[in-house]
């Protein structure tokens, strides 16, 4: 037990890997934008790549392009202890969103050969790719993959808006691996994240035992009216997409407070056809998000949803096409892992707190097929897909030590 409580990550290493990373991408704002499967994608990844062949792992890419270091183990042929996140970011991306997950992997695998460690079993820290489903919707294609919930046709055929698709573009850049994804054995997962909300820096705890992770539900709708002149045509022979477009934003804010503080609702995306100011739309596409823990009431956002929008269509004379592109339920991690996290963070002395994820990570689809958990750090003001989104070093050196010690406790510290 002592020995352990001395057991520290090296946090100004993991600092340092962290910007050195942000550069690639980097923004004005002091964010990243690295979208998947761009030549920035395709760069992190060979800096990754390049650091964990340093720290002696040796790589193997899947079909999906997902990236699998490892640390061997003593008995090399059992299931792997896996870590990881993802590299990938939002447009307007901060430097800690998935990266952070990443790179507390390395950085203990740098610990372990520092201190000379051995493991019984080996270490694997993994890249996920496309995590945030920005450029190819949804989110977590590959680790959905990976966990079984997609196939591999799905994943591959995922195309952003110009057609591209991700078996093209992981090709493309070199990163369309020879591994087939998934189907070995996984003895258990971790993935340190940032928070990405308020909780814990309010509460002043530096370390979120993660224990859930809310559902999900996205919708792509397509409100399709007519278009017409914006002079001659009367207000009340209008059939405006963009109008019901707008009521169905509300419609979809109104939801989230009706089921609010757990219940998230957002469209986040709209595209209005033919965007010209003197042309009333004829078509508007548009995207919601719908988050809630429990399924019950995610079925019930979604009930309320579509009885809302078609009232809206009807009321102004649209069509409406709607289809649910993504769900998965509410996910209850691994308790033998999140103990592991627990006595982690308990070992070190860290203020804690349990806590539900609000977003969506490759952890909930890796869970399918493995025991798994997460730790959460906070970040400052809670904000998180955004260029500003910030971190103390001292909560990602925290993150660091709290996920060295659970990965030792799963892979069996070799004295
Ligand atoms: C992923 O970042 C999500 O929660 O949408
Ligand atoms: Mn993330
Ligand atoms: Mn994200």
């Amino acid at each position: 037990m002592s020995e352990k409580r001395n057991l520290s990550i090296d946090g100004p290493r993991l600092w340092d890997s962290l910007m050195e990373m942000a550069k690639i991408g980097a923004t004005k704002k002091g964010g990243c934008c690295r979208l998947a499967l761009t030549d920035l994608d395709r760069q992190s990844r060979d800096l990754f790549s390049k650091w964990c062949e340093a720290a002696g792992c040796t790589l193997k890419v899947d079909k999906m392009g997902n990236i699998f270091a490892r640390r061997a183990g003593r008995n090399d042929d059992l299931a792997p202890v896996i870590t990881g996140s993802h590299l990938d970011t939002q447009p307007t991306g901060g430097r800690f969103d998935g990266v952070f997950g990443v790179l507390a992997g390395l950085e203990a695998v740098r610990t372990l050969n520092d201190l000379g460690y051995e493991t019984e079993r080996p270490i694997e820290v993994a890249v996920w790719t496309n995590e945030e489903g920005s450029r190819f919707a949804p989110a977590m294609v590959a680790s959905g993959v990976f966990g079984g919930v997609f196939s591999l046709d799905y994943g591959l055929n995922r195309a952003d808006e110009d057609g591209k698709t991700m078996g093209e573009e992981l090709q493309r850049i070199g990163y369309a691996g020879p591994e087939e994804v998934g189907g070995r054995d996984v003895h258990a997962y971790f993935e340190a994240h940032i928070e990405q909300g308020p909780i814990l820096e309010a509460e002043d705890k530096t370390i979120g035992i993660v224990t859930d992770a809310q559902g999900q539900r996205w919708y792509e709708l397509t409100l399709t009216g007519v278009e017409s002149h914006a002079g001659p045509t009367p207000m009340n022979r209008r059939k405006d997409a963009l109008l019901g477009a707008a009521r169905v934003v509300d419609l979809v804010n109104k939801v989230g407070l009706d089921n609010a503080p757990s219940g998230c609702a957002t469209v986040g995306m709209m595209k209005v056809h033919p965007n010209s100011r003197n042309v009333i739309p004829g078509q508007v596409f548009l995207t919601i998000d719908f988050r809630h823990p429990d399924d019950a009431v995610l079925a019930g956002m979604d009930k309320a949803m579509r009885a809302g929008v078609e009232q809206i269509a009807k009321k102004i004379g649209l069509q409406v096409e709607m289809e649910q592109i993504f769900y998965y339920a509410p996910i209850h991690f691994d308790e033998s892992c999140v103990s592991a996290v627990r006595e982690a963070a308990k070992d070190c002395g860290y203020s804690m707190r349990e806590i539900v994820s609000g977003a969506g990570h490759d952890a909930c689809y890796v869970a399918n097929v493995a025991p798994t958990s997460m730790i959460f750090v906070p970040c400052i003001d809670g904000i998180s897909h955004n260029e500003i989104e910030d971190a103390k070093p001292e909560w990602i050196t925290a993150g660091g030590n709290v996920l060295l010690r659970a990965l030792l406790e799963k892979a069996g510290h070799v004295a």
